[in-house]
């Protein structure tokens, strides 16, 4: 990150201390760091602490006369290359959430068009309060990338999420979301291959809950999918990742939105259209459980209860028939484990998509969870079979002639 710039807005929370040692790890990285603190971190730190190692001003005042002439809000929303907010609270992501903005910080957060990276810190209770769960979302949804929080000891002597990432884990992510936005940057220099173009990606299993605590699920792990959004905002597109439970980051630069079932898959897919091209990736469950229990089915001495099985809605086929707003290029992907092709020709007529990506999971080949992949691109007119490669030269390819397929289409 030589020669980066980076704005960080500390927010009042013990972890505050560790925004300090974050200033020096991002100036040894290379970076220039500037700080805001809120009213609420400085009285965890001082702005002189902040200004020693940073080694510029530290503001702290929405309506300081000094700083106004001197630098002003929206400059300081403009004169970065991303913002770091650490320790992000709960109040502060609340109001970055909501569009508040009643200071310094929370003016400048809503003011930039800056990619943000938030490092959320507070008591365990407060970070799995829904209300912070649903501003959590919310926030994904509005681009917003996140690191941490991580397991461990807290304040009040309490254990669990909610302890801020380490400077170095925070360092590193402001590294990836710099990344991403200079391989978008360039990408739309070059006119990258689906510059200008939505793209909505489905991507993991999806978790249908039995109970609260036991669910149906399926062995994907999300990785191909997540590196086709990636290749693609990597492209020049516009990304919204629809993702099951997966233990992957989200892609930088891609806008992710987290569900569990299909039936939530679907509804977020719909709330993400339009787009121009739609990717199936997910490997959504076939069926869920007919029935939910409310409380955790008990083992009481008599035989097991029967598990009732419903037909979940084939996302894929759902908005490849629909009548209007349908993308124009809708892609499916097909796991086989015989006569691959055969069946990736038939799935293409039954789910109305334009191409198939098929490959072969019977066991042995590994793809299942997998960092390879084997695939064959089908259309109704013919068969390509691609050799085996990683998922993210898989992903790359894909996109690669996916914007050849558009471009041919005069763009979609
Ligand atoms: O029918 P099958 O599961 O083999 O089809 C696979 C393709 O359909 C994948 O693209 C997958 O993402 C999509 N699919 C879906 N919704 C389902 C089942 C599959 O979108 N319920």
């Amino acid at each position: 990150m030589q020669g980066r710039r980076i704005l960080l807005v500390i927010g009042g929370g013990i972890a505050a201390y560790k925004s300090l040692d974050l200033i020096r790890r991002l100036r040894d990285r290379g970076a220039s760091v500037r700080c805001i603190l809120t009213a609420g971190a400085q009285h965890f730190i001082t702005p002189l602490a902040a200004s020693a190692l940073s080694g510029q001003r530290t503001h702290t005042d929405l309506f300081d006369r000094e700083d106004e002439a001197d630098i002003g809000h929206i400059k300081l929303a403009r004169d970065a290359d991303v913002i770091v907010v650490a320790p992000a609270t709960a109040n502060l992501m609340s109001k970055m959430a909501t569009g508040g903005a009643d200071d310094l910080a929370s003016t400048v957060l809503l003011a930039t068009t800056l990619p943000i990276l938030v490092a959320p810190a507070m008591n365990v209770r407060m970070w799995q309060h829904p209300a912070t769960r649903r501003n959590l979302a919310t926030l994904r949804a509005d681009g917003v990338h996140v690191a941490g929080p991580n397991d461990g000891a807290m304040a009040e002597a309490e254990f669990g999420p909610g302890r801020m990432a380490e400077p170095t884990e925070i360092a590193d992510a402001v590294e990836r979301v710099l990344a991403a936005a200079a391989d978008r940057h360039e990408s739309g220099a070059r006119g990258g291959v689906l510059s200008g173009l939505r793209v909505l990606v489905t991507s993991g299993p999806t978790h249908e809950p039995i109970d609260p605590v036991r669910y149906i699920a399926n062995r994907s792990s999300g990785r191909q999918g997540h590196a086709i959004a990636a290749a693609a905002a990597a492209a020049g597109a516009e990304v919204t990742l629809v993702s099951g439970p997966v233990s992957l980051p989200d892609p930088p630069g891609v806008r992710t939105i987290h569900v569990e079932s299909a039936r939530e898959m679907l509804a977020a897919v719909e709330a993400a259209l339009p787009a121009d091209i739609a990717i199936f990736a997910a490997a959504v469950a076939d069926w869920r459980s007919a029935t939910e229990a409310g409380q955790k089915l008990k083992k009481d001495g008599n035989a097991p209860p029967p598990l009732q099985l419903a037909l979940n809605p084939d996302i894929l086929a759902t908005i490849a028939h629909r009548a209007e707003g349908r993308p124009p290029l809708v892609v499916g992907f097909a796991a086989e484990t015989e006569n691959v092709v055969e069946h990736a020709r038939q799935k293409l007529a039954r789910k109305g998509c334009d191409l198939i990506v098929a490959n072969d999971v019977s066991p042995g080949t590994g793809v299942m969870g997998g960092e390879r992949n084997s695939v064959q691109l089908v259309t109704s007119a013919n068969v390509e079979t691609w050799p085996t490669m990683t998922k993210e030269q898989v992903a790359g390819k894909l996109v690669a002639r996916l914007g050849e397929i558009a471009k041919g289409r005069g763009r979609a």
